[in-house]
């Protein structure tokens, strides 16, 4: 691995982003056409576009307590968050890719196992911010639009509430449970490890972390007790009413 990423970083340093893709491409599937066109770019418009920069958290670290203790968020935050933008920052210095968006790089570099380092951590790095985001201190409510949504769906916001706890409860291992929008429709689903919905084409509105760092040092192996306490009192659906606004 360390060879390939070596020579895949002499490669994509000596062009633009644009024959960046391109070499990543050939080596990524081996025998692209000279005529291949790159991939980066092929973002859907309503994720906009994410740096490779921290972003500050959207609250205090204790801003969630006593459901989310400000040791999980401190560690959480400050420790797993920001050591996936620091390895991305190491696996893509000095090329152009460094300046490639988050959006750009996990497009780029999906279901492509010879790039998975950088998948990992541009996902894990777009995954947690946007988890930041999907809770809020206070309570906040739907927006029309998502409520009816919602109704259409589950038939209530406890019934869309109670799913989106047993489909993320039962993950297994490390992964994320989330609220998208599938076709027009809203629909429940999880994933593993740092794989993000929008790779699949479903437009994420909400998510909750079920990594044991999120809830080990409160809940220990109790995964429900986090969830039902985070997804009943923490979270964001201003922050989910905009992103269905923007699809
Ligand atoms: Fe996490």
């Amino acid at each position: 691995m360390l060879n390939s990423l070596i020579s895949r970083r002499r490669l994509i340093a000596t062009g633009t982003l644009a024959s960046a893709g391109a070499a990543l491409s050939k080596l990524a599937f081996g025998a692209a056409p000279a005529d291949a066109k790159p991939t980066l770019g092929t973002v859907p418009a309503y994720l906009g576009s994410s740096p490779q920069t921290l972003p500050p958290l959207p609250y205090a670290e204790n801003a969630l307590e006593p459901v989310i203790s400000a040791r999980t968020i401190g560690f959480h935050y400050g420790k797993h968050h920001r050591a996936y933008f620091d390895n991305l920052h190491k696996l893509l210095a000095g090329t152009p890719l460094a300046q490639a968006s988050l959006e750009q790089l996990i497009m780029q570099t999906h279901d492509q196992p010879n790039l998975s380092d950088v998948f990992n951590n541009a996902a894990q790095a777009w995954n947690h911010n946007f988890y930041w985001n999907s809770l809020s201190p206070v309570a906040t409510q739907p927006s029309e639009k998502l409520q009816a949504a919602i109704v259409r769906k589950f038939g209530s916001v406890e019934a869309l509430t109670k799913a989106l706890v047993a489909t993320s409860a039962s993950q297994f291992g490390s992964g994320w449970g989330w609220l998208v929008v599938d076709q027009g429709e809203l629909a429940v689903v999880k994933t593993s490890n740092a794989e993000t919905p929008f790779t699949r084409g479903l437009a994420p509105l909400l998510t909750v972390d079920v990594w044991e760092h999120a809830y080990y040092l409160d809940y220990q192996n109790r995964r429900p007790d986090y969830l039902v306490a985070t997804v009943s009192q923490h979270l964001n659906w201003a922050f989910a009413s905009a992103n269905l606004d923007r699809i």
